[in-house]
């Protein structure tokens, strides 16, 4: 069992204050995933979960009891950082036995532990080599492999994969799930990258300049961000949004006004907000399609083409630049004059302070 409990955390650095009361709870092996915009706070709140930071107020607790007052030692938590850090004049072995030496643990015992690890990360055949004689990818496995010989309670990983390059990342990102699958381990994982979040986590909490703003399943986030920061934050390419005013307030969702007075029916409940009211309308970019009778009226600046997906990048003729998504065989190309279907149905609205209506039905795998 290893679970973790954020009270009210917060940390101060002089009159700036980088981690401004933070609550979470982390079950027995979740894999959650702190993400944000750099300078949110994730490594400050990882450093303090480790105890390699104090904290200015709150508590912290593992599996129930408190540890504010406990060195990061004795938390029974282990870190891996972006920077591998190993020891370069030892090898795989001596570097993941290491910390194992230090706390007594006779020859027999960290062998064992060391073989074991290097089985699970497929380092067995490189054991004896020291870190220059190996890729990146495979340092960051004995890393990883240094934390896994400790046998801790909870595995902290701060950004472990963004010195890597793009193909090795998503190797390394698959091997890390099979890894918390097999060690049936509690993991925090911090990134700024959104994709690495969506991907991996059981539970990402969304950071943004100390504060939580909202913690949820990967498709819980996508389907229903609460506020216009997490739905700008989680997606690739981002949601489109565009100044709305309110039409009218149904039971069954409310109707807006977009662009020049197109109307949209959006399935939201409407109590918090009156008729002419001005709202901001989200919608992702593949809730936008081609057709030649759609609402809106536009212009492609550029086609992007990924191969299976093409990302067309349209100026409305009402003003504004949305992302549309389409098929990876469109040949519509730059320049050309379009019309946009909206499908409304799967759209957002936030208030002017950002805040989501919330939708009314919702989404079957959320
Ligand atoms: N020792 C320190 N003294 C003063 N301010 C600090 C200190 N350490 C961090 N900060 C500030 O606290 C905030 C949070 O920093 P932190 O390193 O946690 O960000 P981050 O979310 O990990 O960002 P990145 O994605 O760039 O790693 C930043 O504004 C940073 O400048
Ligand atoms: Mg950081």
């Amino acid at each position: 069992m290893s679970t973790l409990t954020l009270h009210d955390v917060r940390k101060r650095y002089g009159s700036f204050e980088a981690i401004k009361g933070v609550d979470l709870e982390v079950a027995d092996r979740e894999f959650v995933v702190f993400v944000g915009p750099s300078g949110c706070g994730k490594s400050t709140l990882l450093r303090m979960i480790a105890g390699l930071e104090g904290i200015t107020g709150g508590e912290i607790r593992i599996d129930g009891a408190r540890v504010n007052e406990i060195g990061p030692a004795d938390r029974g938590l282990a870190m891996v950082f972006q920077s591998y850090a190993l020891y370069p004049h030892m090898t795989v072995a001596e570097n993941m036995a290491f910390a194992l030496k230090l706390a007594g643990l006779s020859r027999t015992e960290r062998e064992a532990k060391v073989r074991a690890a290097g089985e699970v990360l497929q380092l067995g055949a490189l054991l004896e080599r020291r870190p220059r004689e190996l890729s990146g990818g495979q340092r960051q496995r004995v890393a990883i492999g240094r934390a896994i010989v400790r046998d801790p309670k909870i595995f902290l990983f701060d950004e472990p994969l963004s010195n890597l390059d793009a193909a090795l990342r998503v190797q390394m990102r698959l091997e890390l799930m099979r890894l918390h699958e097999r060690l049936a381990a509690t993991m925090i994982y911090v990134t700024h990258d959104q994709t690495e979040a969506m991907t991996m986590a059981d539970k990402i909490v969304v950071l943004s300049a100390g504060r939580i703003e909202q913690v949820g399943s990967p498709l819980d986030l996508y389907h229903h961000p609460k506020n216009l920061f997490v739905a700008g934050f989680i997606g690739s390419p981002k949601m489109n949004t565009l100044s709305a005013r309110v039409v009218s307030n149904e039971r069954s969702g409310i109707r807006l006004a977009v662009a020049g007075g197109v109307e949209l029916d959006v399935p939201v409940e409407g109590a918090s907000v009156k008729p002419g009211e001005t709202v901001t309308f989200g919608i992702r970019p593949e809730h936008l399609s081609l057709d030649d009778s759609g609402e809106l009226a536009g212009r492609t600046l550029v086609a992007e083409r990924l191969g299976n997906v093409t990302v067309l990048y349209v100026d409305l003729a009402e003003g504004g630049t949305v992302v549309v998504q389409v098929d990876g065989n469109d040949p519509t190309p730059a320049h050309a004059p379009v019309r946009l279907r909206v499908h409304a149905a799967a759209g957002h609205v936030f208030r002017a302070d950002g805040e989501a209506l919330p939708r009314i039905e919702r989404h079957p795998l959320a």
